[in-house]
């Protein structure tokens, strides 16, 4: 059985379906802190597949041990942590706090039970401002904020786990950015409050909740002068899980892979392609830069087609379409 903490939230809810659909066995944990629980039964009406569900808290290590006593966990999938980079910037300590010790006490537990394979969650933010793109898994690293910081020194500790004990197996998957909703618009990624991240503001935009999309910045050396980046749709993200799992199960070590499609689109080109997916006129305005931003972001997925044999599938006219019709049915 695979645990999969974090199970309910955007990239974990994906991921699940892409693990029953596979045929595994699951058991998620999640305290719902940024995901609601009618997420389940979606999750249960895609696939028609059950899995174990325990609404807990990965601080709270008695709990977390109870389901490794309940279950035999093979291996884990560790989605679960704070991810708002501006939000950690102004309260840090909840940032460390919640995302470096529940990692701590899952992989305490995970090693008390013998289970040691585990594919973590990381992000291209451990990239910094990378001097060349495209980003190739042995980049340098370099963090800009908590949330980043917690991603970075979370693969450290994994990876000073495995040089301690060479019978871990660890996948840390970069991802770009994942958009994009699954095809039935059952789940999909509707944040609280004004969305941060592009594709979830241009679809409020799109849907006519928010009026005006701010484009932070057109004087990048970029193509059209805002920022690039690599946008992957979340189910081919999702198939990468699955991939990963797989090598985790039949290897040990520790490897990095960048989860992306290596291909860069501006702002624009995604407002475009989004007016496009919809039939709706996005309206924008060009403000300063956003602080942290950085002008271009795409991956070199070379590494993960071959030594996880997963690629990117769907382009981003798909992406938006998917985001499209769950904005649509959830609005
Ligand atoms: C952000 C985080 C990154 C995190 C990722 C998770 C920052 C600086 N980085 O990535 O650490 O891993 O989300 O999804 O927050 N943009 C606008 N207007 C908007 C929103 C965004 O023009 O209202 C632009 C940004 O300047 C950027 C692009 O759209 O060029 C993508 O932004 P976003 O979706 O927030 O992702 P990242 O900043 O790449």
């Amino acid at each position: 059985m695979i645990l999969v903490t974090g199970g309910a939230g955007f990239i974990g809810s994906h991921t699940c379906v892409e693990l029953l659909d596979a045929g595994y066995e699951i058991a998620i944990i999640d305290n719902f802190s940024n995901s609601r629980p009618d997420v389940l039964d979606k999750i249960r009406t895609i696939t028609g597949k059950d899995f174990k569900f325990y609404e807990a808290d990965l601080l709270d290590r008695d709990k977390v041990e109870l389901i490794f006593k309940e279950n035999k966990i093979d291996s884990v999938i560790h989605f679960a942590g704070f991810k708002a980079v501006g939000e950690s910037v102004s309260i840090p300590l909840k940032y460390y706090h919640n995302n470096i010790t529940s990692t701590l006490i899952l992989c305490e537990t995970m090693a008390k039970y013998g289970c040691k394979k585990i594919v973590f969650s990381s992000s291209a933010t451990v990239y910094g401002d990378p001097a060349t793109v495209p980003i190739k898994e042995d980049f340098p690293l370099s963090t800009t904020n908590p949330y980043g910081a917690t991603k970075h020194m979370i693969e450290r500790i994994l990876t000073d786990l495995y040089v301690s004990d060479n019978e871990w197996s660890i996948a840390l998957l970069r991802y770009f950015n994942p958009i994009g909703a699954h095809e039935s618009g059952l789940i999909g990624e509707n944040p609280n409050g004004i969305p941060n991240n592009l594709v979830p503001y241009i679809a409020r935009v799109a849907v006519g909740t928010l009026d005006v999309l701010n484009v932070f910045g057109d004087d990048y050396n970029t193509h059209d002068g805002t920022g690039v980046r690599d946008y992957i749709h979340v189910v081919d993200l999702s198939k990468g899980h699955v991939k990963a799992v797989e090598k985790v199960s039949k290897s040990t070590g520790v490897e990095a892979y960048n989860l992306g499609t290596g291909t860069g689109y501006s702002v624009l080109d995604v407002v475009k392609a989004y007016e496009k997916a919809s039939g709706k006129k996005i309206n924008y305005k060009i403000t300063d830069r956003r602080p942290g931003d950085i002008a271009m972001c795409y991956a070199d997925p070379a590494k993960s087609l071959n030594e996880l044999g997963w690629k990117a599938e769907f382009d981003l006219e798909r992406m938006c379409k998917d985001s499209w019709n769950f904005t649509v049915k959830n609005s």
